[in-house]
């Protein structure tokens, strides 16, 4: 067990390396200890094809309310199932997109009065007609109340996936992968070996501890919570501490809200609990069931479960740990995820910043120059640096009077949309970080010359240009916010903005965003918890030059991040933070982050373009392959997932990337190429001109990009919204096809299956025993639908 624990720290190091290449004034680069899996979910479908939809269902009128629509396509879909235990909810994080008119509307199945958490459907709704919809439902009986679950019909996904994944590592090394140092000349098996010991270092050890569980009693989540907490901390003292006083640590715990056991009617009481181990806010418990394949092949039971969301200094996890046998952790989501990398106010004087203007991925590309801040009526109506006081952080507690008017002015980086400031700390607090005052005139306009040092003040000397940093930040960071708006988005969407002006979605929750953040090196990541809490971006140092890179500057990676927060509140809802948790649907929350960074930089030229290359000090960048359409340059296919190594999110990342890059350069041969993203601001009245960015429209019909690039990402970003929880590449691909039929009645149909089958994503691809942590065996599909062949 200890040599175990030990090994964990070699690797984790080892593999923070193969991320980069070996530096003279390497520091101290490791890689962030993420836990990700579950069960798979054989029986999940979405279908978007009008044969798939069940014929049985006629379409009602065209201006039925959509929430009436989905109720009764449930009920025709659920039949007989329908009983007294077995009911659904639709949740309140439902909406309407307001440019295509399609309601996407979400569902969660309830089981004995308890939410199952892995019964998701989405359904999409347009003019009294189901578009297509995901169902993840179980479908088994259901036990007839809630109570102890015969643990031994089930199997434990942790532990297959943890043996599987050793298995692949023996298999793929010439040495016993946990016990010695292997030498990873293969930055693929350093990647399979950090999954492994992220996931399963500490997979037995519950079972030492003196109270482990307790059968009979399903209720205390406290076994539970701890024992996830072994396997999540990243500090063996934690461990240590937790396993030799398991009884005091239980007894600690305090819990803020009531603790009813087994509400009736509505589910279980969340609570709320203090003093766990190694977090940085109260745990929130909820219980809950979850599906779980059985023994006997292809059998499914439902698991009563406790479901944690546990916010920890690198790590803010949604966790559902068995609550009969609280060793087996089931599933676990990480909605952190890494990248190597009421009346409109009236918009005081416009910043001004000196940063690397939008397009410019990093500073090899060009330089800097004076820009202003972007005032775009629907995106940001108060400007960046505005927030109303009821909403600021900052003055929480603080009584202001009521002659200050609703919006506050800012002269710092810290607006509606996003607080930028420095984090050398590496901490969680951020309202009191230092963040630069521009005054009256707003003019962000500071020094950047990093000068090469001896090595040992490198950090010192990048934060010499800590003002240049944090404003660039902030400029790069609201500027996606109000692109991605302009694609679509929006409050209803789940976006990030503490106000949100009255229309719609949570508030409160805009992105937190660190600058030179002390807490790693060579890497960033971002923190999406479900609508309605900050999301948290933690950009880091590279040092991999002399003087030290620094990931702010990287317009990519900025990107890329921020995006994990775009994919993660789209996909399955804002509500839902566990849509993207591991496998196809977790590579594909990397993938979507580099394809838009490499869209975003791309012009009217078409080149190849490496993602992280100036940051990572290597021309190729922190990828396995460069973004190409050349298939000698980058030969991914949907093949490719089952290489060793294609089993970590990133890698399955970069051919998700690959093949939207493909796509995306068919319909931009089709439609040109559009030299500017950001659609055209609205007018005085609030309507959007079509200038040369859309085509001329009428009426109610929804504004359709004109060109290729603008296209893609608009297709993309509406396939999100349709595409189901936990989606498969098929399914995320399917749903852009559809969300191309909404918007253009289906014209790019042909073009779009093109550039998916070119590689290997044609509508006969296929795979054969899928799981979570990737794996199965798939077949490359080259053919086009039957429609296309002919062209
Ligand atoms: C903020 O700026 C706007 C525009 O200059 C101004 O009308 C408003 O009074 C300012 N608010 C405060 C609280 O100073
Ligand atoms: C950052 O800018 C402030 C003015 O906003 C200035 O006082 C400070 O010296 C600058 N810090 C650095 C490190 O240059
Ligand atoms: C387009 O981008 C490429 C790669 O960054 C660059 O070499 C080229 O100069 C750019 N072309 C134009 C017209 O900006």
């Amino acid at each position: 067990m200890r040599s175990l624990l030990i090994a964990s720290f070699v690797f984790a190091g080892l593999a923070g390396n193969a991320l980069s290449h070996p530096t003279k004034n390497a520091g101290p680069v490791k890689r962030r200890k993420t836990l990700g899996f579950g069960p798979d979910h054989p029986h999940a479908v979405f279908h978007s094809s009008p044969y798939q939809i069940q014929t049985g269902f006629a379409p009602m009128s065209a201006d039925a309310d959509p929430i009436d629509v989905a109720h009764r396509f449930v009920k025709d879909i659920l039949g007989t199932q329908l009983t007294q235990s077995m009911s659904y909810k639709i949740r309140k994080d439902s909406y309407t997109d307001k440019n295509t008119g399609v309601t996407h509307v979400y569902v969660r199945q309830v089981v004995n009065g308890l939410e199952v958490a892995d019964g998701d459907m989405n359904i999409n709704i347009k003019d009294g007609m189901v578009l297509s919809y995901g169902n993840s439902f179980f479908k088994g009986a259901v036990p007839h109340a809630v109570g102890n679950v015969d643990i031994s019909l089930l199997s434990d996904p942790h532990r297959d996936y943890c043996d599987v994944l050793s298995d692949e590592l023996r298999a793929n090394t010439h040495s016993r992968p946990y016990e010695s140092q292997v030498a990873f000349n293969n930055p693929h098996i350093s990647e399979l070996s950090h999954v492994h010991l992220s996931n399963c270092a500490h997979q037995n050890l519950p079972y030492e501890s003196p109270s482990s569980f307790n059968q009979d009693d399903p209720a205390d989540f406290r076994p539970a919570l701890l024992q996830f907490m072994v396997a999540a901390t990243h500090n063996d003292d934690v461990v240590e501490d937790i396993l030799d006083n398991f009884d005091k640590h239980m007894n600690e715990m305090i819990v803020e809200s009531p603790t009813e056991h087994f509400a009736p009617t509505d589910g279980p009481a969340e609570l709320l609990v203090n003093n766990v181990p190694d977090t940085v806010n109260p745990v929130k418990a909820r219980l809950a069931y979850i599906q779980v394949p059985g023994k006997e092949a292809g059998s499914m039971h439902l698991a009563v479960v406790w479901k944690f969301e546990v916010e920890m200094q690198d790590n803010w996890y949604e966790a559902a740990v068995s609550a009969t046998a609280p060793h087996r952790i089931i599933s676990v989501v990480d909605w952190a995820s890494d990248a190597p990398i009421p009346t409109e106010p009236e918009v005081s004087e416009l910043a001004t910043y000196n940063v690397f203007p939008w397009g410019i991925n990093d500073p090899s590309e060009g330089d800097r120059a004076i820009v202003k801040e972007n005032i775009d009526s629907l995106a940001s109506p108060a400007g960046w640096h505005a927030i109303p006081y009821a909403n600021d952080p900052s003055l929480k507690g603080v009584r202001f009077s009521k002659k200050k008017g609703f919006w506050r002015n800012t002269t710092t980086t810290w607006g509606n949309n996003v607080f930028a400031q420095e984090n050398w700390e590496g901490q969680n607090a951020y309202i009191d970080n230092y963040r630069p005052d521009a005054g009256e005139s707003k003019a962000f306009n500071y020094k950047y010359k990093p000068k090469v040092t001896d090595g040992s003040d490198a950090q010192e000397e990048a934060q010499k240009y800590i003002n240049t940093t944090i404003a660039q930040l902030f400029y790069t960071t609201n500027l996606v916010h109000d692109l991605y708006y302009r694609y679509g988005f929006d409050e209803v969407s789940g976006n990030f903005q503490q106000y949100n002006f009255g229309r719609g979605g949570k508030e409160n929750d805009a992105v937190i965003a660190n600058a030179q953040d002390g807490s790693g090196y060579n890497n960033a990541n971002f923190m999406t918890p479900p609508d309605g809490q900050n999301g948290r971006m933690r950009m880091y140092l590279w040092n991999t030059a002399n003087p030290y890179r620094d990931g702010d500057l990287e317009a990519g990676i900025v990107i890329h991040e921020l995006s994990h927060g775009l994919s993660t509140r789209l996909t399955g809802g804002p509500a839902n933070s566990g849509c993207l948790g591991w496998g196809e649907s977790g590579g594909m929350g990397e993938g979507w982050g580099d394809f838009l960074a490499t869209t975003i930089r791309s012009n009217s030229t078409y080149s190849d373009y490496a993602m992280g290359a100036w940051a990572a000090n290597t021309p190729k960048g922190i990828r396995n392959y460069v973004y190409s359409l050349d298939e000698s340059v980058n030969p991914s296919t949907y093949k490719t997932l089952d290489k060793p190594g294609y089993w970590g999110v990133h890698a399955i990342g970069e051919v998700w990337a690959e093949i939207l890059w493909v796509v995306s350069q068919r319909l931009i041969e089709k439609h040109g190429y559009s030299d500017v993203l950001f659609p055209p601001k609205p007018d005085a009245d609030g309507t959007i001109p079509a200038g040369d960015f859309y085509r001329p429209s009428s009426g109610k019909k929804p504004l359709v990009p004109k060109h290729g690039n603008s296209l893609s990402v608009q297709l993309v970003l509406n396939g999100m919204k349709l595409q189901s929880c936990r989606p498969s590449f098929f399914d995320a691909r399917d749903a852009i096809i559809q969300a191309d039929q909404v918007l253009t009645g289906g014209e790019n149909f042909c073009t779009l299956w093109e550039g998916f089958a070119a590689r290997g994503l044609g509508p006969d691809a296929k795979v054969e025993g899928r799981t979570p942590w990737g794996g199965g065996i798939r077949t490359n599909g080259y053919n086009l639908p039957l429609a296309c062949r002919d062209a």
